[in-house]
């Protein structure tokens, strides 16, 4: 286990160890404020700091997210406290190299033979890059993306001012093939995006037909593996892995975008977005008399449309994949055993007769609501077991998220309700700590303890 206790003095002092070299000084701004001062303040900010959810904790399975690795804030604090810009080598020479070499390593992960990529402060900062390099290449062709594809997509298209096209999806909530083609024959599309992993349901685009379909309309695709990305470690189609071919087709997209800040370890203010032909590098082509002095290599501003960048987030994810590789063997494991939780609740829930499972889990997601004849029923049950859920005991407390559906999109897993209202919320749930997936059974017990039989 690594205690942070005992590890964070230690990035102050590889930092003072560092600039002793320099000679002794102080930080005037350090030393007008006192000891007394910083006290009260940093009482204040912790007191507010638990109005919080407890992401951390096992019970919590909500959203996805949850705290770094203790590799990654030692990366973080070492590299912050000397507050390299990984915009240009002349604010970062150490981190802008880390960068390139994570970069390397995620480009490794995906078989692409040659890219250019950079992180970012989010995934949707790299999802825009790619749609802006779209526009680009194509700037008389818009943007495809299925129904459930992250919002960020449609919205980007409005920032760049490109028509945003929507793709129906299947009853499992993937790209619906035969709409794609409708799609593709107007002409009128220069670019697809698939999502490995949508931030609903976590479902997985069918994306070597996708690529196929794509490049017979001379059209190009965009890989969304924001959230799902990390999981090509694992697509080896055995019992806790997960489906091969759509990861194994990464390596012939355009473009692909990973959050290393979702299942990378890493804190928020990490994103990635890597481009397979390293000549696109041409459209982001612009003069900065004030950078780019210091050096004759690749400065990451040169291939970015952000400036300044956190050179911390790239030590962060330096450090946790010197201790974690992307390797099936590293980080790998931590993936199988979400896996493996999701996959442990899906079954307690198909076989449960107060909640039912709303479709099969391809990533570590989980959809489930509790059995009612109608959409009422299923809205006003998953809003009470969501907030009663969290609003038991804080040892006992546990915390979910939700999603809304329609009822045709119910009709489709083969739920027969009543459609007295459009839309119902379901519970949905991130698997994404193996200490949850390891009481699973203790979290399933008690929600359907929650949810009275209808
Ligand atoms: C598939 C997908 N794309 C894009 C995003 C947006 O990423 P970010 O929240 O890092 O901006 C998310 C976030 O959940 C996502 O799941």
């Amino acid at each position: 286990m690594t205690d942070l206790r005992a590890w964070l003095p230690r990035t102050v002092d590889a930092v003072d160890a560092w600039m002793a070299q320099y000679g002794d000084f102080t930080q005037d701004v350090s030393a007008q404020v006192s000891d007394a001062a910083l006290e009260a303040a940093f009482a204040a900010l912790t007191a507010r700091l638990t109005d919080n959810y407890p992401f951390g904790h096992p019970r919590y399975v909500g959203q996805m997210l949850k705290p770094p690795h203790p590799a990654a804030v030692l990366g973080y604090v070492t590299a912050m406290l000397i507050n390299p810009n990984n915009h240009a080598l002349d604010g970062g020479p150490a981190t802008g190299r880390m960068e390139k070499d994570v970069v390397a390593r995620l480009a490794a992960m995906f078989g692409f033979p040659q890219h250019l990529g950079h992180l970012t402060s989010s995934g949707t900062i790299a999802n825009l890059e790619a749609l802006w390099v779209a526009r680009e290449i194509h700037p008389d062709r818009g943007i495809a993306y299925s129904v459930d594809a992250h919002y960020t997509h449609s919205r980007m298209c409005q920032v760049l001012r490109m028509e945003g096209t929507s793709v129906a999806v299947d009853e499992a909530g993937r790209m619906d093939l035969g709409d794609l083609e409708r799609v593709l024959a107007t002409g009128r599309v220069g670019t697809v995006v698939a999502t490995l992993g949508t931030t609903g349901l976590g479902a997985v685009d069918p994306l070597p037909q996708i690529v196929e379909i794509a490049r017979a309309h001379n059209a190009r695709v965009h890989v969304d593996a924001a959230y799902g990305g990390f999981f090509t470690l694992i697509a080896d189609d055995t019992p806790d892995g997960v489906a091969q071919a759509p990861f194994e087709a990464i390596a012939h997209a355009d473009s692909v975008v990973v959050d290393p800040h979702k299942h990378g370890l890493q804190p928020y203010g990490c994103g990635a977005v890597l481009f397979a032909d390293p000549e696109v590098g041409r459209h982001y082509v612009h003069d900065s008399p004030y950078t780019y002095f210091s050096s004759d290599e690749l400065h990451l501003g040169e291939i970015s449309l952000e400036c300044s960048r956190a050179g911390a987030a790239a030590a962060a994810l330096w450090l946790t994949l010197e201790v974690l590789p992307l390797t099936d063997d590293g980080l790998g494991q931590v993936l199988r055993a979400c896996r493996r939780g999701a996959l442990e609740w899906a079954d307690l829930l198909r076989r449960s007769d107060a909640l039912a499972l709303y479709q099969r889990p391809e990533l570590d997601l989980v959809g489930f609501l509790p059995r009612a004849a109608a959409m009422s029923g299923i809205d006003e049950g998953s809003e009470r077991i969501f907030r009663e859920a969290a609003a038991l005991d804080p040892a006992d407390q546990i915390h979910l998220a939700t999603y809304v559906v329609t009822a045709p999109a119910l009709a489709a897993r083969g739920f027969e309700v009543v459609a007295d209202r459009e839309r119902a919320r379901i519970l949905r749930s991130t698997v994404m700590k193996p200490e949850s997936a390891a009481i699973i059974g203790e979290i399933h017990g008690r929600i359907e303890h929650l949810t009275p039989l209808s």
